[in-house]
């Protein structure tokens, strides 16, 4: 097949890549001139592991190649994706569609031949129906189909995710899209990946009601986290007791600070936006969307607990501030609100992460940056884990005790086991870790 991928940031480069990967000719396109020269020359805009050797790889096969211009790769296309970028717009919480309706528009002036027009990007129920009136109108006599295939991919596992999804999801309206799309995905569904045909508005409502359940499923295990600290029970054997019921499931239940990044905030908000639009508001996704917000100040508060209520002029070591590990993505981190809220209580930062401080240092300027851990916590009163990287998982502890003013450990992601850290000295604080909590305070009623 000829693909062309309109769109070479998160989606579109990685998309584009695997598809070229499966043997397709793709031809990703972006209009950030800068951006196409770096990957012409073989960099990469975005950190995403295995990335480069992919593209690498294809480019050097002949299947890969990038453009400025969509007209003349457009015209020898039989799938054009669109994979721009669909921001929240400022003030309402709507997605922007401005890039898309854009795109359709330009896609439209250079068809040739029958072509499919596929929406990669997450957008709002409806956005298949606009993208068909704006070329037909653009360009009566195309001959075209649109359809809707969202990308289920998650930041740090990207290529695994596209290259063994749960399930391909596709909307079409028009049949004549089904070959082409089921050529697009052969390789897949060859390999058992359930391919689902769906009507184009439930596709593009599929996208949206995975993140918002996968959203309300983490706020979900945070709330009963913190009931946990307040009985005295342990959230990581709750969320193990009620995953291995396989109408639940194990996954995303590991509670936290809070979600972030590019997808949840946003698909949640502009899910809540259109639902109240259609007037069926969806109060479990108001809520949640409510209920993270909150959490993430709210880690602040545990940390300033953790010492003593007062972290005025202290100094505090954050370990980890993309939104997870295995990106250096900033957008929503929870470790921004954190750090917001920590220096607004007086508290000075030092940080840490192994990929996010280019991106963090202009969103959190007015804080230290360190070269590493130990050098974070050094002097510290507290050291917090906001991100849970592997790096993270073995420190030597008692090099940090060591070094810091006082020992005091806030593991937001349960990285550590209480036992491990309090015989290495320091006090622990975790999430939902009621238990020791019960604990430690039996033995010291018991001192
Ligand atoms: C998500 C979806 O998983 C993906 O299918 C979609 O295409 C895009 O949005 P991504 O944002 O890359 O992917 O990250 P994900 O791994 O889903 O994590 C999102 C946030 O939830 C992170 O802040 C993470 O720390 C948090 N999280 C996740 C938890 O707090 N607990 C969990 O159990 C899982």
């Amino acid at each position: 097949m000829r693909i062309v991928m309109i769109g070479s940031g998160y989606v579109g480069l990685v998309s584009g890549a695997c598809l070229a990967d499966f043997g397709h000719d793709v031809v990703c396109v972006d209009k950030d001139a800068a951006k196409i020269e770096k990957l012409r020359g073989g960099g990469i805009p975005i950190y995403e592991p295995g990335l480069e050797q992919l593209v690498a790889s294809n480019v050097a096969a002949g299947r890969l190649s990038f453009e400025t211009d969509l007209s003349a790769p457009v015209a020898g296309a039989d799938v054009v994706f669109i994979g721009v970028g669909t921001p929240a717009r400022r003030g309402d919480g709507h997605a922007d569609l401005s890039y898309v309706h854009a795109a359709a528009k330009e896609i439209a002036q250079a068809l040739s031949g029958f072509t499919v027009i596929v929406t990669k990007s997450t957008v709002p129920v409806g956005t298949g129906d606009e993208v068909e009136r704006i070329v037909r109108e653009a360009n009566p006599d195309a001959d075209f189909a649109v359809a809707s295939n969202p990308e289920f991919l998650r930041e740090g596992a990207a290529i695994e995710d596209f290259k063994r999804p749960d399930r391909i999801v596709v909307g079409i309206e028009d049949e004549r899209a089904r070959a082409p799309m089921e050529a697009v995905y052969r390789p897949l569904y060859l390999n058992r990946s359930p391919i689902l045909f769906t009507s184009r508005r439930t596709s593009e409502l599929i996208k949206y009601a995975a993140n918002a359940f996968l959203a309300m499923k983490i706020t979900f295990i945070n709330e009963i986290a913190d009931l946990c600290e307040k009985v005295g029970a342990d959230v990581q054997d709750v969320s193990r007791g009620i995953g291995l019921d396989n109408r639940i499931g194990p996954k995303f239940l590991h509670a936290g600070p809070g979600y972030g990044g590019s997808c949840f905030p946003k698909d949640t908000s502009a899910l809540a936006k259109t639902a109240q639009d259609f007037e069926s508001p969806l109060r479990l996704i108001e809520a949640t969307i409510a209920i993270n917000d909150t959490r993430k100040r709210a880690m602040a508060r545990k940390v300033i607990a953790a010492l003593d209520g007062d972290v005025r002029g202290k100094r505090i070591a954050v370990l980890g501030l993309t939104f997870k590990p295995n990106t250096d993505d900033m957008r929503e981190a929870p470790s921004l609100s954190i750090v917001q809220a920590l220096t607004d209580a007086g508290a000075r930062i030092s940080a840490y992460d192994p990929e996010g401080m280019e991106l963090a240092k202009p969103m959190l300027p007015d804080i230290d940056y360190a070269a590493s851990p130990y050098a974070a916590a050094e002097g510290a009163a507290a050291l917090v884990i906001v991100t849970e990287w592997d790096a993270f998982r073995a420190l030597d502890l008692k090099r940090l005790k060591a070094s810091m003013a006082s020992p005091v450990l806030v593991d937001l992601r349960n990285v550590y086991r209480e036992e491990e850290t309090e015989a290495a000295g320091f006090r622990h604080v975790g999430i939902g870790r009621g238990t020791a909590t019960l604990r430690h305070e039996m033995r010291q009623a018991a001192e």
